[in-house]
């Protein structure tokens, strides 16, 4: 079984996708770790992260070590992430990893639960069960600002709001695999909804297809 879950930054996809895949034994992938690290190459590196042919370069021979770096979850991170995501050649040298990883989950894993921004649409287009997981910018922007202040970081709300509508509209307007719900897609608004809420109405959905 494989569930596919999209949606905008910080619409709560990360935390759902680990709840279910815990409580149904599937393997989780967060595919965004991967455009992060092709990212966060280009950063560590002093490099443009709009720079195309270093960003290839990094997606051809991924470091994956990087998926454990303290930077990788920086908002510096996810905003070159977005930029290198926008370069066709990139998303074609993550495709791979990610089909492969969805058609053959790591042994003793039932299932698989990917989360990103494509994964219903372009990675995963005959999932099981696709819901596309959105909040209101301004919704999103605090639980940033909450999540940054529980690591003692600095975080200022409007900076963040600033960031997540960039990300919004490069991430929605690029040309290749941009940001929309699959037609098949559930929608989920986690505006007025905590995560248990959530995380309830999704592992109905998921019974219901079991
Ligand atoms: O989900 P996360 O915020 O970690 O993703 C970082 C960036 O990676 C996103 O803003 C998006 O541009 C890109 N991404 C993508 N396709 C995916 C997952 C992430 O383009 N499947």
């Amino acid at each position: 079984m494989i569930i596919a879950i999209d949606g905008p930054a910080a619409a709560g996809k990360g935390t759902l996708a680990r709840r279910l895949a815990e409580k149904f034994n599937f393997a989780y992938l967060d595919t965004g770790a991967l455009y992060r690290a092709v990212g966060l190459t280009l950063l560590k590196q002093g490099i443009d992260p709009t720079d195309t042919k270093a960003a290839e370069a990094a997606s051809t021979d991924l470091d994956l070590g990087l998926l454990d770096d303290s930077d990788l979850r920086a908002e510096a991170t996810g905003g070159a992430a977005s930029k290198v995501a926008a370069m066709p050649a990139v998303r074609a040298n993550l495709l791979d990893f990610q089909k492969n990883f969805a058609k053959r989950p790591p042994e003793g894993k039932a299932g698989a639960v990917l989360d990103g921004r494509d994964i219903g649409t372009v990675v995963c287009p005959d999932a099981d069960l696709k819901l596309f997981v959105t909040a209101s910018p301004e919704v999103r922007a605090e639980r940033r600002r909450l999540e940054m202040e529980g690591r003692g970081q600095r975080a200022d709300f409007d900076a963040i709001l600033a960031d997540v509508r960039a990300r919004d509209e490069r991430d929605m307007g690029r040309k290749d695999a941009p940001l929309k719900p699959a037609e098949d897609a559930l929608l989920l608004d986690t505006s007025n909804l905590d995560i248990d809420a959530v995380f309830l109405r999704a592992v109905a959905l998921v019974q219901e297809r079991l």
